[in-house]
Formats: structure tokens, C-alpha cells, sequence
């Protein structure tokens, strides 16, 4: 095992390869549905107050305990372990990571497929002049469908399994970073086209005026779940990205910069998805087509929609892209650990993620009332239970074992701050992450 991985060269560098892993999907497509499913505002005090006690903290040990053992994963891991004078069982943290990523990819690759009907669909043009209702229809005929998603799914999990296998995901991330700015303009504009719709000051109240009555134990679980999903953190993802992170870096202001740009990503999305939603008398817990419906209904609006919805949605796919990197990764560390070659772990993952991926796909036509467990499809289950349960249980074994069981001098180090710094760090670890996570799981699964 090579303990010198190379670094990456500059302090953006890391926080760019970062933000590529976070803002995706969580961002554009999961938050203004699962909001819109939780009863708004109050569900986006509770994501925020978990992205800031637990997402943010949790990211910071998950990040430092790469760095500290510049290796895989699992790797890391064992070998931190091993010199803390602890069990190397805690090795197997970086499978079950491994695990909660395959799961996650396999839906993930299904969604970004979406993304690429859309795309195509948007050149064409054959959004301009449809109504909310003819769009949505469409839409559910597409998911209806199984050989339209199977193609898409298919030729998203090619692009990134060729990325992953050629091992040029730097490339790409430098093309993202370029093109993760654009995003992010065309979403201020549609944020400020929505301000003169009349959804717009319905969707503020309904995402900043919270109705506290809303909250159940099942609601705080769904907000923990998202801050651990839209930050990438409870899978050994970013641990992976860690290993490379510059000598003298200060990870708590990269983390915080990562997070100010992945929930200001989702607010802005949230904004323009709401208006929408408002002004055309939709439905705000419509679910996971909400995305896919309301915003070429806002784009078509607007002048060049047909222009601007094909910008967006290739921006989208580039970034769910590099997301999905992050997502591949872990599994193909992983399998290289046990002494596979980059291409062939690559094509395993590929495959195996793919088959996972069609019960997705079928979740929406034969499978549909398939319901193996706890009265969900399988498109039901992987996009709840990894993200719900595995992520945040991840989570909190990699916050167990930074705060607890590295040694503080080791720990210390690799999160790059003063004494003082790492006091606080430390005991918001211990004494706030790690029980809230716990009490909240028990909470949703008791
Ligand atoms: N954060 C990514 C998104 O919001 C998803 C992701 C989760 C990526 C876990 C890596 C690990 O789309």
C-alpha cells in the first residue's frame, strides 16, 4: 500500500474536488422534494440545524481521518486503529461504507439518467409552450417506460465507471469547477425570475415560515439523513478525498466553505422550485418528479427557455457526474485493496451497480408494488434506508472513532488547527454530534 499518496497542489483544488462530490442531486433534485414532502420550513430548520451540528463536524472527522492515515479507506482505518492501540475491526467501517455508496449509486445512476431524457429533450425544443400538466404527464409516461430509463441508466453508469476506470476523475473535476459557477448563476436567475411570478412570496413563507406542528420523529430523521446525503459524509467518500489533502490546510474553513456553497446551492434551487410550484397551484409533496416537472414549466417561460433549460440540465448532469465519481470510488478502492486492477474493480462496481439500478428503474412499472420491505419499492428503499440509516450510522462510527479513539495528538494534526480549535471541535464531537445522532436514529427506528 502506498502510505505517500500524491496531494493535491493548492487549498482550492481540495475544496473543489469537495464541492464536486456534494453539490449534485442532493442539492437540486432531493431537497425541494423532500422538503416539499416535510412540510417546508420547519424541515429546513431541522436540515440546517443538522448540516451545522452533525454534517459539518461528522465531515470534519470523516476528512481528518483520511489525512491522518493517507491511505484507502479501509485502509486508514485499520492502520489508525492498529496505532491507537484499538480493534483493526474498525477497518470494516470502510466496507460498510462501500456498501451504503453501492446502494446509493444505484439509484443515483438512475436519476442522472433522468437528467439526460431531460437534456435531450430540452435541445429539441419540446418543452417551449407546454403546460405544468402536459409536462407532467409526459414525465410519468417516461418513468412508465423501463427500456427509455434503462437506456439512460446504462449510459450514465458507462460514463462514470470509464471516468473512474481511466482514473482521470481530476480532469473532469477541473472541468466541473470551470462549469460549477454557471450552475450556479443560472440558479440566481432563476431564482430572480421567480421573484416576479406570484408563486414567489407563497414559496418564501412555505420555506421560511415554519410550522413547527409538522415535526415527528420521522421528520427530524428525514432532515439528519438529507445533511448527511447533500454533504457527501458517513461513507468514507470524503475520507477517500482526505489522503490528498495539502500538509498545511486548515480542514474546518474548507469544510465550512464547502458547506455554505451546498446549502446555498439548495436554497436557491428551493426558491425557484417553490415559485413554480406556487404559481401553477402544484402540489409541494408531489415527490421526486417535482424537479423534473416544475422547472421546465419556469424555463419555458422565460425567454430562450428552451436555450437555458438545455444549459441547466447539462450542468446538472455534469455535476451529478462527479458526484457519482464520489460515489464509485469507495467500492473501487475497496476491491483494489483485495488486489484487483483499477479496470477490472471498475467494471464489478459497474455491473453490479447496474443490476441493482434496474430494480429502480422497474420500480416504476412492473415492480411497482414489489414491496420487499417495511411497504416500500425498492426505488423507495434505496433512496431512504442508505441515506436515512446507513449514512448517519456511518457517520457516527467515524465520529466515534476520531473523537474517541485516534489518539488527540494524531487527531489534532490532520485537522490542521490551534489547541483551542481542536478543544471545541472535539467537544461538539463528543458531546453533541454523536448523542444527537444516536438519540435521532433511535428516535425514527424505535
Ligand atoms: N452529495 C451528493 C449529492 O448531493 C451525493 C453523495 C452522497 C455523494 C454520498 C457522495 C457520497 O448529490
Amino acid at each position: 500500500m502506498n502510505a505517500t499518496l500524491e496531494r493535491w497542489t493548492t487549498r482550492r483544488a481540495f475544496i473543489l474536488a469537495v464541492t464536486g462530490a456534494a453539490v449534485g442531486l442532493g442539492n437540486i433534485w432531493r431537497f425541494p422534494y423532500i422538503t416539499g414532502e416535510n412540510g417546508g420550513a420547519a424541515f429546513l430548520v431541522l436540515y440546517i440545524a443538522f448540516v451545522l451540528l452533525l454534517g459539518l463536524p461528522v465531515m470534519m472527522a470523516e476528512i481528518l481521518v483520511g489525512r491522518a492515515g493517507r491511505r484507502a479507506p479501509m485502509q486508514s482505518l485499520g492502520y489508525l486503529a492498529g496505532q491507537a492501540g484499538a480493534s483493526r475491526h474498525w477497518r470494516w467501517l470502510g466496507l460498510f461504507g462501500a456498501f451504503t455508496v453501492f446502494c446509493i449509486l444505484s439509484f443515483y445512476s438512475v436519476v442522472s439518467g433522468w437528467s439526460i431524457e431531460f437534456l435531450i429533450t430540452a435541445v429539441n425544443g419540446d418543452f417551449v409552450g407546454r403546460s405544468a400538466a402536459e409536462i407532467g404527464a409526459g414525465f410519468d409516461a417516461f418513468l412508465a417506460d423501463p427500456r427509455r430509463l434503462t437506456f439512460n441508466h446504462t449510459l450514465f453508469l458507462v460514463m462514470t465507471m470509464t471516468v473512474v476506470a481511466a482514473g482521470v476523475a481530476k480532469g473532469l473535476e477541473r472541468l466541473n469547477n470551470l462549469l460549477m459557477p454557471l450552475l450556479y448563476l443560472l440558479l440566481v436567475l432563476l431564482a430572480i425570475y421567480a421573484a416576479t411570478t406570484d408563486g414567489f412570496v407563497p414559496a418564501l413563507a412555505w420555506l421560511f415560515k415554519p410550522d413547527l406542528s409538522v415535526i415527528t420523529p420521522l421528520v427530524v430523521m428525514h432532515a439528519m439523513g438529507h445533511a448527511f446525503f447533500t454533504l457527501a459524509v458517513g461513507a468514507c467518500a470524503l475520507m477517500a478525498y482526505g489522503a490528498y489533502m495539502p500538509e498545511h490546510q486548515s480542514l474546518p474553513r474548507a469544510a465550512g466553505a464547502v458547506a455554505v456553497l451546498d446549502v446555498s446551492v439548495a436554497l436557491l434551487a428551493g426558491i425557484a422550485i417553490f415559485s413554480v410550484v406556487f404559481s401553477q397551484g402544484m402540489d409541494p409533496g408531489e415527490g421526486p418528479g417535482l424537479m423534473f416537472v416544475t422547472l421546465p414549466v419556469a424555463f419555458a417561460e422565460l425567454p430562450w427557455g428552451a436555450l437555458w433549460l438545455s444549459i441547466f440540465f447539462l450542468l446538472l448532469l455534469l455535476a451529478t457526474w462527479t458526484s457519482s465519481i464520489n460515489l464509485a470510488e469507495p467500492m473501487v478502492a475497496t476491491l483494489q485493496g483485495l488486489g484487483l486492477g483499477r479496470g477490472k474493480a471498475s467494471a464489478v462496481v459497474g455491473i453490479a451497480v447496474w443490476l441493482l439500478g434496474l430494480l429502480s428503474v422497474l420500480s416504476f412499472s412492473n415492480l411497482a408494488e414489489w414491496r420487499p420491505l417495511f411497504g416500500m419499492n425498492v426505488f423507495e428503499l434505496v433512496t431512504t434506508i442508505p441515506t436515512e440509516v446507513f449514512l448517519p450510522v456511518g457517520g457516527l462510527l467515524i465520529a466515534c472513532f476520531a473523537a474517541w479513539v485516534m489518539p488527540q495528538q494524531e487527531s489534532r494534526a490532520a485537522l490542521g488547527v490551534s489547541e483551542s480549535g481542536f478543544l471545541l471541535w472535539r467537544t461538539v464531537v463528543r458531546w453533541i454530534s454523536i448523542p444527537l445522532a444516536a438519540v435521532v436514529l433511535a428516535a425514527g427506528l424505535l
